[in-house]
């Protein structure tokens, strides 16, 4: 008898899902775009997916690829709420994160950020998102990256970040000096760590068809789908490591120039 009920409770913990050896990734913006698709996608790798929305109970994606998913949690993040950022790193203190990814990014009202019409407010509100969101998270969450493996906190910027490619277009300041600023931060924040193993870096996702591209008024040639970029966003991040950490990374693997 005891050896059947002993059989039984074996056979059931055995089928219980197990994420102790998969590896983690948290993901900021998880809800639409591009953080969606890289949701989905390492989901289905198999990793255990710490999903981030504003606003969870509005998910609906997000919340149908929870249910379809075991190893993927949905939690409630603003990247600018310092509260909401505290309580999340301490849920989650002592769950080791391989890849912190802080793709969560605004491009603000493109009519308040160009030669004609300079909004400041909208430029700050910019910065809190895309800027100092990340460096938050990067200080909460390095306890969690550190206990890791692959130790990776990623960022995602963009060229309309980069100083040489400047010339190409005008207008989007505050997004431009956004990316420009974060690329800095993580240089910075990876100098401090050097030597630690830890791999701070820059990724770009492409022009990739999403609310956030649609609203800079770009449209056609060029643009690829989220799923393409995912596909290549996910090779880039296996690959970057503390020895080839520096440019921003495309996702096609082309270094974009500072
Ligand atoms: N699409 C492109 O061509 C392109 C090119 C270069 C770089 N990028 C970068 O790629 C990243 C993802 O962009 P996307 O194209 O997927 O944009 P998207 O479709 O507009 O999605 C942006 C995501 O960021 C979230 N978000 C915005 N403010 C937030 C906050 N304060 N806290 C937490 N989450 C917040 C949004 O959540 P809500 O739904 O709650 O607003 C949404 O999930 C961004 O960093 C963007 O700058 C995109």
């Amino acid at each position: 008898m005891l050896k059947i009920i002993h059989t039984t409770v074996l056979a059931l913990v055995l089928s219980l899902p197990s994420f102790a050896d998969a590896e983690t990734v948290l993901i900021t913006g998880s809800n639409r775009g591009i953080g969606l698709g890289l949701t989905e996608a390492y989901a289905d790798r198999g990793w255990r997916v710490i999903a981030t929305a504003r606003n969870p109970a509005k998910a609906d994606e997000l919340n149908t690829l929870a249910d379809k998913y075991d190893n993927l949690t949905v939690d409630e993040l603003d990247v600018t709420d310092d509260g909401e950022i505290a309580a999340l790193a301490s849920k989650y203190e002592g769950t080791a994160i391989d890849v912190l990814l802080n793709n969560a990014g605004v491009l603000g009202d493109i009519e308040k950020q160009n030669a004609q019409n300079i909004d400041y407010d909208e430029i700050k509100f910019i910065m809190d998102v895309n800027v100092y969101g990340p460096m938050k998270m990067a200080k909460a969450f390095l306890p969690h990256v550190a206990a890791s493996e692959q130790k990776k906190i990623l960022t995602m910027t963009s060229g309309l970040g980069s100083m040489t490619l400047t010339q190409r277009l005008g207008r989007f300041y505050g997004y431009r000096m956004s990316k420009a600023a974060v690329n800095m931060a993580m240089r910075a924040i990876h100098a401090d760590l050097k030597g630690k193993g830890y791999v701070i870096g820059l990724i770009a996702p492409g022009q990739v068809q999403t609310e956030l591209l649609f609203a800079s008024g770009f449209r056609g040639p060029g643009s690829i789908t989220v799923d393409e970029s995912v596909a290549g966003l996910m090779t880039v991040i296996d690959n970057i490591n503390a020895d080839t950490v520096g440019l921003p990374i495309n996702y096609n693997g082309e270094a974009i120039p500072w």
